[in-house]
């Protein structure tokens, strides 16, 4: 594993997202894990702005259609990956780099019986393990920002998709270049390691081959949305720490009111981005 991958593995190792975080919440709710639905476990598995209604919106840009072979790029804990089996009947194959997240994946998969349907591989966005041309669409949501070489991982995505597959995905933007010490910041709290600005997206798509078919800036809404992010964070570093789990702190909460305000002035945004591989 490269330096800026360990990095993310390690922040991740952490994140109050997390399998067992998810397991104690709902044994706590219900009692038991016995006969857990796909759906039971939305409120708590997905890792992205938006919930559901981003998945929707991902898999109608790609065009998903049942039995469709889906790559999900930094897939998580396959929260997005169980609503796209379970709603649009795909199949998926979800790569993420953390292993606590890769094995949380293979476990709640198997908790609801979606173990033959989703395929959680340990794996970079920059090497993926699979053949030219294997899949019909891929998605990704809120990860490339992790990424130092987003124009690898895109050709990587090419690569890997049939010709008329479309990738599309959502991602963190610079609308204003942030001085060197703001930014450092969001390398130290966020493991962010770089951010393209919308243009600049939509260049290195088209550098690794793709044909771009709409790029929305979502940062208004984004805005919204993070400000309740936050104060779900809030509440989950505090379960978290109480369930013996470990806490991120005062300082990554703090870091993400900054980061709000950074995204409700238009300094930070979000990008969703659709692109196609020409047939
Ligand atoms: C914000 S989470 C999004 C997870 C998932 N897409 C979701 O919406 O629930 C970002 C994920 O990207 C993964 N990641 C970051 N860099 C990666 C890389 N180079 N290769 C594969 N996965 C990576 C992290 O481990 C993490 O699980």
């Amino acid at each position: 594993m490269k330096m800026a991958e360990k990095t993310v593995a390690d922040w991740y190792a952490s994140h109050p997202i997390s399998a067992p975080h998810i397991l104690t919440k709902l044994k706590s709710l219900r009692g038991s894990l016995e006969d857990v639905t796909p759906q039971e476990l939305y409120p708590y598995d997905q890792d992205h702005y938006d919930g559901l209604e981003a998945n929707s919106r991902l898999a109608d840009k790609v065009r998903m259609n049942a039995g469709d072979s889906v790559l999900d790029v930094c897939a998580g804990l396959c929260g997005p990956a169980r609503w796209y089996v379970s709603q649009r009947g795909v199949e998926v194959t979800g790569i993420d780099i953390s292993p606590n997240r890769v094995d949380g994946a293979k476990e709640l998969n198997a908790l609801v019986g979606l173990q033959d349907q989703i395929h959680p591989i340990l794996a970079s966005a920059l090497d993926l393990p699979f053949d030219d041309a294997q899949f019909d669409a891929a998605v990704s949501q809120e990860s490339f920002l992790h990424i130092p070489d987003k124009p690898k991982a895109l050709q990587e995505v090419f690569r890997v998709l049939r010709p008329g597959g479309r990738f599309a995905f959502t991602d963190w933007v610079m609308h204003t270049p942030l001085p060197e010490d703001e930014f450092e910041q969001y390398r130290q709290r966020f493991a962010c390691q770089s951010l393209f600005s919308i243009p600049e997206y939509e260049s290195q798509l088209q550098k690794a081959g793709f044909e771009i078919v709409s790029a929305e800036d979502v940062t208004d809404p984004w805005g919204e949305i993070l400000a309740r992010r936050l104060s779900m964070y809030q509440t989950l570093d505090a379960e978290a720490e109480r369930a013996g789990n470990p806490s991120k702190g005062d300082d990554f909460l703090k870091m993400y009111a900054q980061f709000v305000k950074d995204v409700q002035q238009h300094r930070i945004g979000g990008v969703r981005l659709t692109a196609e591989k020409p047939k």
